[in-house]
């Protein structure tokens, strides 16, 4: 009986390298019509007004605060000059109500945070009397106006807090450090991905790419200007310029990228239908939201956990199985899969398992988890293939995130799934940690910005 489900479970999940094909043959006409014109495309395509990449002698000293994913930071990161960098920081936690609740409320906290590491760091410093330079990275969708100043589209991941869509963020910022007396000049307002890509930039010049494959998806190249046809800004002696995909809003109406029912009430019931469903098959936020609804359907078939019939309020209970207990089950090699048994008992409060339910389990993560590595692999032979940077001598994709980080077997599945994508081209992209890179990235582009 196992085996029918993993079967009809895989023909749900499964993605072969010809399919992969069309959907970067999908994705490269969404990046072209979303270059064109705003609203074009599902992939949004959002100007970032960076216009070099860093050159490596950048100097200076810069805050930076990183909104967006697993952890809020603020840093304070000093750029040597020689493509080197250090930093300190701090990390909080922005819960629930922080995420949902009322948007003045989210700067505020945001404002006392950095409040908080100045008065840690600079104990010596009358700290509301320096003008201190930040770069804010921000890791939404924002129609960006200038370096410095633009509005939230819409939000993803989970946040809904209020009055902030359609606000300029940086202005919403800038008035919780002036609540707080703080003296703070926001000279840049960076997506995760771009300071991704500019910090591994900073020292390793062939990197024209940077991804992020953790609590969200997306990614950031270098295009040539002429090719951003929807840019109004000025354009004189501008060669190129960094683009925030938003790849995670990538939709062909389920034409080429299959969606199965799982992934479909995943969508329905999530706090943003309909959008950013290519993100869901991929991020760390949804990758084990998936799996607990495989895990609850087959235990109303009688598939799975007979021993726990009707499984436990816990399995029943919204993103209740996170995305690290796939990490850990598919790093369970241990004789009757005991490590599995103990997540299954612990976190979902399902105490009678068999070695074969939790066979079936392990099999499921493994799926979806090869389903995202692919999917991920797909948008990066599209951004290579856009770029022209398939054949010798290649090209740095800086890539950060917990997905990539810490998931067993994620960058050997990418890799696998390009040379199956582009062939032997597959040599030529080298997939690059790049971490941390939001702080140094914002810092990077807060000094090019304040030449
Ligand atoms: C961090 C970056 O290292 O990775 C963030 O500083 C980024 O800017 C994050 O958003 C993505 O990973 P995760 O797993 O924390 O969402
Ligand atoms: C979401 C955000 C995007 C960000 C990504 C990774 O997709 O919309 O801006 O880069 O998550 O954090």
């Amino acid at each position: 009986a196992n085996a029918e489900t993993v079967a009809r479970l895989r023909g749900m999940f499964s993605l072969p390298a010809d399919r992969l094909q069309q959907i970067v043959k999908q994705i490269l006409v969404d990046m072209k019509k979303g270059l064109e014109k705003d609203g074009a495309a599902n992939i949004k395509m959002l100007p970032t007004h960076v216009t070099r990449r860093p050159s490596g002698k950048e100097k200076g000293t810069y805050l930076a605060l990183d909104l967006g994913g697993t952890n809020f930071r603020v840093c304070e990161i000093i750029l040597d000059g020689a493509g080197g960098s250090t930093m300190h920081q701090s990390k909080f936690v922005i819960d629930e109500a922080a995420k949902t609740g009322d948007g003045t409320a989210l700067f505020d906290f945001i404002a006392d945070c950095v409040k908080a590491f100045l008065g840690e760091y600079h104990k010596d410093q009358d700290v509301e009397a320096v003008k201190w330079k930040l770069g804010f990275t921000f890791s939404f969708p924002v129609d960006q106006w200038t370096i410095n100043s633009g509005s939230l589209l819409i939000w993803t991941k989970g946040f809904t807090a209020t009055n902030v869509v359609g606000k300029d963020v940086v202005a919403l910022l800038k008035s919780a450090f002036e609540r707080k007396n703080l003296n703070i000049d926001v000279t840049a307002l960076v997506n995760d991905t771009t300071g991704t890509l500019m910090s591994l930039a900073y020292s390793k010049p062939d990197t024209y790419v940077g991804v992020i494959l953790g609590t969200g998806s997306n990614c950031a190249y270098v295009e040539k200007i002429e090719n951003v046809i929807k840019y109004k800004g000025p354009r004189e002696g501008v060669k190129e310029m960094l683009i925030n995909m938003e790849w995670g809003g990538f939709d062909d109406d389920m034409v080429v990228i299959p969606r199965n029912k799982y992934d479909l009430k995943l969508d329905r019931e999530s706090a943003n239908p309909g959008s950013y469903t290519f993100e869901q098959l991929i991020s760390g936020m949804y990758l084990g939201e998936i799996v607990r609804l495989v895990l609850v359907d087959l235990v109303k078939t009688g598939e799975l956990f007979s021993y726990s019939a009707g499984g436990s309020p816990e399995l029943r209970t919204k993103y209740a199985f996170e995305t690290a207990y796939m990490s850990r089950i598919e790093r369970d090699y241990s004789y009757q899969l005991m490590e599995t048994k103990t997540i299954l008992e612990e976190h979902l409060n399902i105490p009678e398992t068999t070695l074969a339910d939790r066979k079936l389990v392990k099999a499921i993560c493994e799926m979806v988890g090869l389903r995202s590595a692919r999917l991920a692999a797909a948008g990066v032979a599209a951004v290579v293939t856009k770029i022209n940077k398939l054949g010798a001598p290649g090209v740095t994709v800086g890539i950060d995130g917990s997905l990539f980080l810490l998931y067993p077997h994620y960058q050997n599945r990418m890799r696998d799934a390009l040379r199956e994508i582009v062939g032997i081209s597959a040599e030529n992209i080298l997939l690059e940690k790049s971490q941390d890179g939001s702080g140094t990235g914002a810092a990077l582009i807060a000094c090019l910005a304040g030449k």
